[in-house]
């Protein structure tokens, strides 16, 4: 029997929701490029739960359906309040709010196609809501309430900041929802799938996979990035900052990936992006430094940069608080541990690995008052 470090390169399980293949990325055989192009965010949530684009009519009645379940009810928004709000990390107080939604949905272990549709459209529409209330209500200010004439991007913005965001922040918040997505089997998405195996209900499986995202080597990527970039301060600074770290062997946030070798693809959407919004703003020197950081870095290490690196001061240009970068990473992840959860549902088998033991030989039990 032998172990792979962090099961590198096993094919744990079949999936047609979305594929890596020679650094490629597709959702049900569309190009990320073509997507993140042509597709709005509530495409690609129909796209993962069909395994196929919608026409006019399902997509308006999906958008219907997210509207009319994005609104919290007020004893939800109270259990905030409950909270050392001040002090609770957004991702954690994420992973709290979702296993509440779970309380507070009288199906929640209804197994039935229908039951876990009807879950699914209230996690995707709350978990919106869930994130933005939470932003406000820790600085002491109203929810905002969704607005039925908003689309899913622009609500959210909308009931983040209370203004109604311009058509340019749309369309890149509208991206960045479509790029994080889906990503074949990566660690969260496997969590949720490890989880609903046993049959365990869609609530259970959100919340492991929050609990997963959360951590910095993955979701929680892209709030480290940004304080790595507001530690370096200056483009001159980005050399020597990049230098000291590698030569400490400490891990650079945003480079790197388990399976893309020439680089990630949605890197570059994101690029162009904190290009064009950094200037917008103002504030060219996030988007400076950041290349001036892949340049140092590549420059050293053949590790390009993953989804995380560029989508740091895409989301800062947009005003968004950065502990709440890797909370708007599960607003759209949500959608493919959806998909997962469902094809897991469809063909299930428990998913029960193996280990291989390195502890001490068969040993004798030797009553306490002899030990
Ligand atoms: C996401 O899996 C997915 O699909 C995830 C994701 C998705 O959409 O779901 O793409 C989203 O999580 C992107 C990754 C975000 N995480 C980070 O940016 C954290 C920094 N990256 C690294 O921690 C690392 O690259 C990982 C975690 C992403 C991948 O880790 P691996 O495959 O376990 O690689 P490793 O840690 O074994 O590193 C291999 C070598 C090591 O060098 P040696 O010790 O062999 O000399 O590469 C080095 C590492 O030190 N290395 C890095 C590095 N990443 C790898 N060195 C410096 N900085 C880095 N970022």
């Amino acid at each position: 029997m032998t172990s792979t470090r962090g099961l590198e390169g096993v094919v744990a399980t079949q999936s047609s929701i979305s594929s890596i293949i020679d650094d490629t990325l597709t959702y049900v055989g569309y190009n990320i490029d073509d997507l993140a192009d042509n597709a709005s965010f509530e495409e690609v949530i129909y796209l993962l739960w069909h395994k196929r684009l919608p026409k006019e009519d399902e997509l308006a009645e999906l958008k219907q359906q997210l509207s009319d379940n994005m609104s919290l009810p007020q004893e939800f928004l109270n259990h905030f309040k409950t909270y050392p709000i001040d002090k609770v990390h957004p991702m954690s107080a994420l992973r709290s709010a979702v296993s509440l939604l779970g309380l507070y949905d009288e199906k929640s272990e209804d197994m039935s196609d229908e039951a876990n549709y009807a879950k699914a459209i209230n996690l995707q529409a709350k978990i919106a809501t869930i994130v933005t209330a939470f932003a406000r209500v820790r600085k002491g200010l109203e929810p905002v309430a969704p607005r039925a004439d908003l689309g899913y991007a622009a609500n959210f913005l909308y009931m983040l900041s209370g203004k109604e965001p311009e058509e340019i922040e749309i369309e890149a918040f509208d991206k960045a929802l479509v790029l994080h997505a889906d990503h074949e089997l990566n660690a969260s998405t496997f969590t949720a799938r490890v989880c609903v195996a046993t049959l365990s209900d869609m609530y259970s499986g959100i919340t492991s996979a929050i609990g997963a995202l959360k951590g910095p080597l993955h979701g929680g990527a892209n709030e480290q990035v940004m304080k790595m970039l507001a530690e370096i301060g200056s483009e001159e600074n980005a050399e020597a900052y990049i230098q000291e770290k590698l030569a400490n062997r400490e891990k650079i946030m945003g480079f790197g990936h388990r399976v893309y070798r020439q680089g990630d693809p949605r890197a570059k959407h994101l690029r162009e992006m904190s290009k064009q919004l950094t200037k917008l703003r103002g504030e060219e020197k996030w988007y400076n430094m950041s290349i001036r950081v892949e340049a140092a870095f590549t420059a050293q290490k053949n590790l390009p940069p993953n989804v995380d690196f560029y989508s740091a001061s895409v989301y800062h240009s947009l005003g968004i608080d950065h502990d709440l970068f890797t909370p708007i990473f599960a607003v759209s992840r949500v959608s493919g541990w959806i998909a997962h959860i469902l094809e897991q549902y469809e063909n299930n088998r428990l998913i029960r690995p193996r280990a291989e033991y390195t502890g001490p030989g068969m040993q004798k039990y030797i009553p306490i008052e002899e030990r």
